[in-house]
């Protein structure tokens, strides 16, 4: 691999001094570059990228304390070494170089041997500096990198493949001559079926470009078979790596391997190859604190989504129970959902509103479990008491939802989906915006779905025809009910609600959430509450 030679900036205002060092550097692989006084030598530092500096201490103008200082009090390159080469051996100079930075002293005239030796000694240390200050930037970047996925962690919409490909594009070298960064990724992740899937970016050209590739690797090689990770990293110099089958399968797929870290567990695992230098425990290191974050939320987000889903099946599983005696039927909740939604959304409020009335809409009748039987069968006009007790199964509704925060939309559709805009809804007759939003949206989603279904007094009425009387109205059911938002929304929208209503006819499982079964949203026939005993 091209490792670029390292770079010497030598300072001397003797150019004869500048000649010796190059003939002595140049040659042993070194590229140097010389300055003849001390903003020169500045200027190069700041303008190109040295790793050592040897600096004359005896120069007009500016001299070597005073280059050497200003060097070390530049955060940018306070971390090139410095070695003043001096004609002075006293102590009073060395102590001066010291104070002034310096990590080394080499006395004039110089010994070739000591000076290349010295030469390599801090380069070694610069190194292994330079590793733990990537190490440190990387793992800095990153944190804060994970801290914006932490903040903006939503578990419903949490995309794994989505925060990996951004995490990659986080560690892979966006240029060339970032020798701390790798060139090539290779991720590969085990489905639900147990099959490997495998993904290679590479950086090699001028964006990052991602391929699917199929590695023919046994799982254990390329997994860990139990729940410990696994962190390798390896180096061109390991015999053992390039003996390896993962290494072999690597070049199978045309990847060179000159070095690579590993991080594996039993369903994922990421290959950062080809670094621009040699990888360190370092580097497995920032790889795992980044994997193991994304691994940590893909998890948390899994657990939430069946925790979510869950809920919906409990909150449809109820509305299922409560419509035991009424005619409204599993079907009429997914719709009035399923219109809510979409009253909800061209009314542009937020998508977790929408997707919460989407649910939450089901239970806008569960108050009925607390209606007798003989009233919501009736097919003859209700008594005035039996029309009190019809009445309260808004109340009933929302008390049997409760207070838990998490219900509180459902519990004001049940209280208020009977209200209506002019005044003249039950149970409170609360007008215009004294009635909850949801409320006022369910009351013409539930009117819709009425009018479309035949009833034991009534027949189904067509799109046209509902759509006529809950636009114009027809004595029972009438504009000024609704409130002129909401029905702006509906004027928008008809056609959807059109087109909604037939697939779900057609296909009974339209809008149905994950977790319910075809087939379990059947609910038993009975009477309608809302058109007949609107009338009432
Ligand atoms: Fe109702
Ligand atoms: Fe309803």
């Amino acid at each position: 691999m091209n490792h670029s030679k390292p770079r010497i900036l030598c300072v001397d205002d003797e150019h004869l001094n500048l000649s010796l060092l190059d003939a002595m550097l140049t040659p042993r692989g070194y590229d140097v570059i010389a300055a003849v006084n001390g903003p020169q030598a500045l200027e190069k530092i700041r303008t190109e990228r040295i790793d050592i500096c040897l600096l004359d201490v005896m120069m007009p103008g500016m001299d070597g304390f005073e280059v050497c200082r200003r060097i070390k009090s530049d955060e940018l390159h306070a971390n090139i070494p410095v070695v003043m080469i001096t004609a002075f051996a006293d102590t009073e100079h060395r102590i001066r170089g010291i104070e002034a930075g310096a990590e080394d002293f080499i006395s004039k005239p110089f010994d070739a041997a000591e000076v290349l030796a010295r030469i390599k000694m801090l380069l070694h240390v610069k190194g292994l500096n330079d590793r733990l200050n990537s190490a440190c930037h990387d793992i800095a970047k990153l944190s804060a990198f994970g801290e914006q996925i932490i903040i903006n962690f939503d578990p419903a919409n949490f995309d794994f493949q989505e925060k990996i490909d951004s995490i990659v594009q986080q560690i892979i070298r966006s240029r060339f001559d970032l020798k701390d960064s790798p060139q090539i990724v290779v991720i590969g992740m085990v489905d639900q079926a147990g099959s490997s899937h495998w993904l290679r970016y590479d950086s090699s050209r001028a964006a990052t470009e991602k391929s699917a590739i199929s590695m023919d690797l046994d799982r254990r090689l390329a997994f860990s078979d139990n729940a410990l990770p696994i962190v390798v990293y390896y180096n061109e110099t390991d015999a053992e790596l390039a003996a390896s089958t993962l290494v072999g399968e690597l070049k199978k797929q045309s990847i060179p391997v000159f070095n690579l870290v590993r991080y594996s567990n039993d369903s994922f695992c990421l290959i950062a190859l080809n670094y621009g230098r040699e990888v360190t425990p370092l580097d497995a290191t920032v790889l795992n604190s980044v994997v193991m974050q994304s691994l940590f939320l893909k998890s948390l987000a899994s657990q939430v989504r069946d925790t979510e889903s869950a809920f919906e099946y409990t909150v449809f599983a109820l509305a299922r129970a409560s419509e035991a005696n009424d005619e409204e039927t599993g079907d009429h909740i997914l719709r009035v959902g399923t219109y809510c939604a979409l009253l909800a959304g061209q009314l542009g409020l937020p998508e977790k509103f929408v997707q919460m009335i989407r649910i939450q809409a089901a239970l806008h009748d569960v108050g009925k479990i607390h209606v007798s039987p003989a009233i919501l069968k009736k097919n003859a006009k209700l008594t005035d008491d039996e029309w009190q007790e019809m009445k309260m199964h808004t109340v009933h509704g929302s008390e049997i939802i409760g207070g838990h925060h998490r219900m509180g939309m459902a519990a004001r559709i049940a209280l208020s989906h009977h209200e209506r805009f002019d005044g003249s809804g039950y149970p409170y007759g609360l007008s215009g915006e004294q009635i909850p939003l949801e409320g006022r949206i369910l009351s013409l989603a539930d009117q819709y779905d009425a009018l479309r279904n035949a009833r034991c007094y009534k027949p189904a009425f067509d799109h046209e025809t509902t759509c006529r009387i809950i636009l114009e109205g027809d004595g029972r059911s009438m504009p000024q009910h609704f409130d002129p938002a909401v029905l702006r929304a509906f004027r928008m929208l008809e056609r959807q609600f059109a087109e909604g209503y037939e697939t779900l006819i057609r296909q009974k499982s339209w809008s149905r959430p994950l977790n319910v079964p075809p087939g379990q949203t059947a609910g038993l026939p009975g009477g309608n509450g809302v058109l007949r005993h609107a009338a009432n």
